[in-house]
């Protein structure tokens, strides 16, 4: 199938690349000049496990393409994909005219059939302003496009993973046409009839469901999705505080939760809070098109409250260890807004150094993929080449982002490279025990001391 895919950002590229690898033709075009010559240079704008691999393979084979000509991408395609940003404006609603700019080009450029798919993040009833869009722009007029909804529920970190090994994958369509498109583009993965880029042999799993829903249903199942998540993440964060207020420990009460299938274990890890470029922004989209249409969704709200809370608890923790933060130097260990990404958008510990720096604490920061990011988005920072040089002459070490090489650090390293040896765990992921043997002392957060 030949298939055009706008936006080369986390999603497109992944989407596109995926497609690819499966056999179908895509081409990606992205109005981004620099994006579009970094990937025709063999080079990748953002780091993703196995992505790198898949893109070259594919782009030797003829099946991948970059292209900043919208005119080209779009020709031959039977389906054109929105992947463009759908960033939010101030009041939290979904900024729409990337996605708006994309569907006046596919409609004033085509004069064949089209199956236009959004896939960015978009507010339930976009469709239909898509479909009105398309009318109004194309010179064919009626009948030539059909417009479906097919959300993504990639994580960064594990999106190729999760492409080739999802749950679901879910269409939202207005006609039997685009069903049958979409479940011939997705027949590779719904068979399981694709060599797998992560697994030399997959684990055994059952095949994704195939849901075929109405277009608006399928736009509310995405944000309902992310945002049910980010109420689990916002709920063991609020059981973490009354946990540090009774004496118990977080970390054993999710355990106990999450061994009931009915709740299910993941999502629960208690700590600094949920970031990333989707949970923030979806939780708040989602509130604000409920308002919209007469519906205060005031648990959700309450959701965000909480993970704003978590950086003033995280202030308060090194408060009160450190008493006064002007002057202090604190390290810190993680800046992604999750591991296994370079992403820092809306990242916790972005927003942590942000608040520490205003109360004149200096900050040696370490990632492993995400320092240049950080560099540029924030000054007056010290970027470490490793986390033992990020925790010299420290008097705290704060862990934000829990990259699995941080559990093995020579620890003994560590503290006496620090003035003072304090860990603040802000994921719970480190042995407190062990650490405490070690000489630190160490908070988390919902756990006993
Ligand atoms: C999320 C969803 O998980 C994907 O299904 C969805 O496709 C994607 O948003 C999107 O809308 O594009 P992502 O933002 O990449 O994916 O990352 P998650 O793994 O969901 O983590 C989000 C944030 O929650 C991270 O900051 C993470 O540290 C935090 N988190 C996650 C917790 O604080 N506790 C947890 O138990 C789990």
């Amino acid at each position: 199938m030949n298939i055009c895919v706008t936006g080369t950002g986390y999603v497109g590229l992944v989407t596109g690349t995926c497609l690819a690898e499966v056999g179908h033709r895509v081409v990606c075009m992205d109005h981004d000049g620099n994006k579009i010559h970094t990937l025709n240079a063999g080079r990748m704008p953002i780091f993703e496990p196995h992505l790198e691999e898949l893109v070259h393979r594919n782009r030797e084979k003829g099946r991948l393409s970059f292209t900043t000509d919208f005119g080209l991408a779009n020709r031959d395609a039977e389906v054109v994909f929105i992947c463009v940003g759908t960033p939010p404006h101030e009041n939290g609603e979904a900024d729409l005219s990337a996605v708006e700019k994309v569907v006046r080009e596919v409609a004033s450029r085509s004069s064949s059939y089209r199956l236009v798919v959004e896939k960015s993040t978009v507010p339930v009833q976009t469709g239909e302003y898509v479909s009105r869009t398309l009318q109004i722009y194309s010179p064919g007029g009626q009948g030539l496009f059909d417009v479906a909804s097919n959300p993504e529920f990639l994580r960064e970190g594990s999106a190729v993973y999760d492409f080739f090994h999802p749950d679901r994958i879910v269409v939202g369509v207005d006609s039997p046409r685009a069903e049958n498109i979409l479940r011939g583009l997705y027949q590779p993965i719904l068979e399981g009839k694709f060599s797998c880029p992560v697994h030399s042999s997959c684990p055994s799993s059952p095949p994704p469901t195939f849901l075929v829903t109405d277009v608006k249903s399928a736009e509310l199942i995405k944000h309902a999705s992310n945002s049910f998540l980010a109420m689990k993440i916002s709920f063991i964060n609020a059981v973490a505080d009354l946990c540090e207020k009774v004496g118990a420990d977080v970390e054993k009460v999710s355990r106990g939760m999450g061994l009931d299938a009915r709740i299910g274990k993941d999502f629960l890890r208690a700590g600094l809070g949920f970031g990333g470029f989707c949970f923030p922004k979806d939780l708040q989209a989602f509130v604000r098109i409920a308002e919209k249409n007469g519906y205060d969704f005031s648990i959700l709200r309450e959701v965000e409250k909480i993970n704003k809370g978590r950086i003033e608890l995280a202030l308060e923790k090194l408060k009160k260890e450190l008493w006064i933060l002007q002057g202090k130097t604190i390290g810190v260990l993680g800046l992604a807004f999750k591991p296994q990404t370079d992403d820092t958008r809306f990242a916790p510990a972005l927003e942590l150094i942000r608040r520490l720096q205003r109360e004149g604490a200096k900050i040696r920061a370490y990632d492993p993929k995400a320092a240049q990011k950080t560099a540029e988005e924030i000054p007056d920072i010290f970027i470490a080449e490793s986390p033992y040089q990020a925790a010299e002459g420290t008097e705290a070490l704060v862990l934000a982002t829990e990259w699995p090489e941080f559990r093995d650090l020579d620890w003994e390293r560590i503290r006496r490279a620090m003035v003072h040896p304090f860990i603040f765990d802000g994921r719970n992921f480190l042995d407190s025990s062990q650490l405490r043997a070690a000489g630190f002392r160490y908070e988390g957060m919902g756990r006993p001391q």
